[in-house]
């Protein structure tokens, strides 16, 4: 997909390019290989929300001057919708995850502190690991990080995006565009979420792509048939300067920046 002109020209061959991607790609939820025996019931949450954020997004919303952010999407977290913090006894333990060590380097990265990650995993695992380790495939740190590495790299938004052509750019996309491109592989909706457009910004700028999961770890739509969608992101960024400002919000249908990554100079 090309990234639409500032003033809007409509990529022809979108819904051709498109198709034939379907095609190759297969329907997504048909893979044996994401199910897995979970633990079903009511824990209070009902759906998992895998987000992964746009490093080059992440630095500029907390106004960090992150050295190298990685050109790819990485993990913010795998959550559960409805609940947070669901054991404040169950502390982070970095040993139990050693093994994952070099995939979470890769990514899972605390983008805005590296070298030191683990203030970053501990928040996620403290927030939302300890709700998501009510599913038995998920309820233990090592299980939890190691599922969500699984999923990421099942799921493969990189390539998917890459294979869509939607890559970063200084023209503009339509959210629409990107929603219904993503739809289009993975046979559900996802969520997509942007920075609001700060001063002297003429559009909002994509920081986030959530999928959603069943709790036997399917793909589903994330939001409900008529279900309102909602403003607020879900999570504060454990490490933000501050609370001023706006963090990121659900996109606007309308255009939209997604930003290249900052060449630096070493
Ligand atoms: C909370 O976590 C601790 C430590 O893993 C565990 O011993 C305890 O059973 C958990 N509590 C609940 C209610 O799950
Ligand atoms: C990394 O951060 C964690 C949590 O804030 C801290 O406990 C640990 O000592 C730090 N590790 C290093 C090598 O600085
Ligand atoms: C997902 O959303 C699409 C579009 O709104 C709808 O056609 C489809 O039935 C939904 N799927 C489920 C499982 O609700």
């Amino acid at each position: 997909m090309r990234p639409r002109a500032p003033r809007g020209v409509l990529p022809g061959a979108l819904g051709l390019a498109l198709c034939c991607l379907c095609g190759a790609l297969g329907p997504w939820r048909s893979r044996s290989h994401l199910s897995a025996k979970a633990n079903i019931g009511d824990h209070g949450w009902k759906k998992l929300i895998m987000v992964h954020h746009w490093p080059t997004t992440v630095c500029k919303e907390i106004e960090n001057a992150c050295s190298d952010p990685p050109d790819y999407w990485t993990i913010h977290g795998l959550w559960p919708d409805k609940s947070e913090e669901c054991n404040r006894s169950w502390h982070f333990n970095l040993e139990e995850i050693k093994d994952l060590l070099p995939d979470m380097k890769i990514y899972w990265p605390d983008v805005t502190h590296p070298p030191n990650h683990s203030h970053f995993w501990k928040h996620e695992w403290e927030k939302h690991g300890t709700c998501a380790a009510q599913l038995d495939v998920l309820n233990s740190q090592k299980k939890y990080f190691g599922k969500s590495l699984d999923l990421y790299k099942e799921l493969s938004l990189n390539s998917m995006l890459q294979k869509l052509g939607i890559k970063p750019s200084i023209n503009y996309y339509q959210i629409s565009d990107i929603k219904d491109a993503l739809a289009s592989v993975y046979g559900v909706i996802p969520k997509v979420q942007c920075l609001p457009p700060r001063q002297g910004e003429e559009v909002q700028t994509i920081g986030q792509i959530e999928l959603c999961l069943t709790k036997d770890l399917q793909l589903r739509n994330c939001t409900e048939h008529g279900e309102p969608r909602s403003r607020r992101w879900g999570d504060a960024w454990p490490a933000r300067a501050t609370d001023e400002g706006p963090g990121l919000e659900v996109c606007e249908d309308g255009p939209a920046f997604y930003p290249p990554p900052k060449e630096t100079n070493h």
